[in-house]
């Protein structure tokens, strides 16, 4: 249920960048190399950007994405460092090293950036254009793998081109990728740093660092899925799906022009997208979520949302979160 847009690739030059960071801030998406693998770029602090990203790449499910700045600084503004976190980042960056860490209090990045989690995922990355594109849009970018979901990585943009031609606006061409897998991802969020996630820095040079605080992986032999490495954000209320009616002391997340009997006497009511928008409802999801479960409402009641587009997301992540209790 994509529409095809017309994709256009550009050798990064200069000019090509500055078009690329003008289509980011307008809610576009950008292919762009990094020193690992390409990625597919949109501004993290547009939920509605973050949702067509979703939306083009196909995932079934909303993963939490890593957030790209320009250097340390910036990093700072959207996750809090411990002393781990800071020797690694000063070690590796800008490099192929993803830091987890606690939000920061005034993070910028919208929900469905982190699907909702407490915790970001931060990167530097070591690449000219990937610097160049972030400091001309002047916004974190998120940026998973600029594949179709379920496919390999890309490291050239004939790659990116081969998967995602007809579903981004821009690919910037920097010839092939230097690292050629993933960033090795370091959770920093307890007294001992986590590996999540192997790559481009071997674990080793992170022990190196880190000098035996390393923790393994708690279920190092569970399938290694990245989507099975985070935890997903789950409400402390109750979540009843598919409702179509609604009583008090419940509260209400809507779906759509036209709400349930009761709707008006309800504790709260949120509306994913009263015009029925399926990126407008991604946007709003894990917002919307975590509203209602502050209203004080002894259950949400969620009206159906249909599994079209980003709909069989949206679905993933409403069972998920019912499942919770
Ligand atoms: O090298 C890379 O890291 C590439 C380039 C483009 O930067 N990006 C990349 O992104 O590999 P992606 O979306 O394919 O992988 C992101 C990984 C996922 O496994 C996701 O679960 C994990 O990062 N992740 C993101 N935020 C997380 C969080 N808050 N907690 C745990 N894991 C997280
Ligand atoms: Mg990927």
């Amino acid at each position: 249920m994509v529409v095809e847009i017309t994709t256009r690739t550009m050798h990064a030059e200069p000019p090509a960048i500055a078009e690329a960071a003008r289509i980011l801030k307008a809610g576009g998406l950008v292919a762009f190399p990094t020193e690992t693998v390409y990625g597919l770029g949109a501004d993290a602090t547009n939920g509605a950007a973050v949702a067509r990203l979703y939306a083009a790449k196909g995932r079934p499910t909303f993963n939490p994405l890593i957030v790209h700045v320009a250097d340390p600084t910036a990093a700072a503004r959207l996750g809090k460092f411990d002393a781990w976190a800071s020797a690694l980042a000063a070690k590796f960056w800008p490099g192929p090293l993803t830091l987890v860490l606690p939000k920061a209090d005034r993070c910028p990045v919208a929900q469905l950036s982190t699907a909702g989690l407490e915790t970001i995922a931060v990167r530097v990355p070591d690449h000219p254009v990937a610097h160049a594109l972030i400091e001309a849009g002047g916004r974190p970018l998120v940026a998973p793998s600029a594949n179709r979901s379920g496919h390999v990585s890309p490291t050239s943009a004939a790659h990116v081109e081969a998967d995602l031609s007809g579903r981004v606006d821009v690919i910037l061409d920097a010839g092939p990728t230097r690292v050629g897998v993933e960033s090795t991802i370091v959770a920093c969020l307890s007294e001992r740093p986590v590996l999540l996630r192997p790559g481009g820095i071997a674990r080793s040079a992170i022990e190196q660092v880190v000098a035996g605080s390393l923790a393994a992986l708690a279920r190092a032999d569970a399938p290694q899925a990245p989507g099975m490495l985070a935890s997903h954000y789950a409400p402390s209320t109750r979540l009843r799906l598919n409702a179509t009616t609604v009583e008090t002391p419940e509260a209400l997340l809507a779906f759509g022009p036209t709400l349930p009997p009761g709707a008006a006497y309800v504790v709260a009511v949120l509306n994913l997208s009263p015009a029925g928008d399926m990126i407008e409802a991604a946007a709003n999801l894990f917002a919307h979520i975590r509203a209602l479960d502050r209203s004080g409402a002894r259950a949400i009641a969620v009206m159906p949302v249909p599994r079209e587009g980003l709909g069989e997301a949206i679905n993933d992540r409403l069972t998920r979160a019912a499942a919770r209790r």
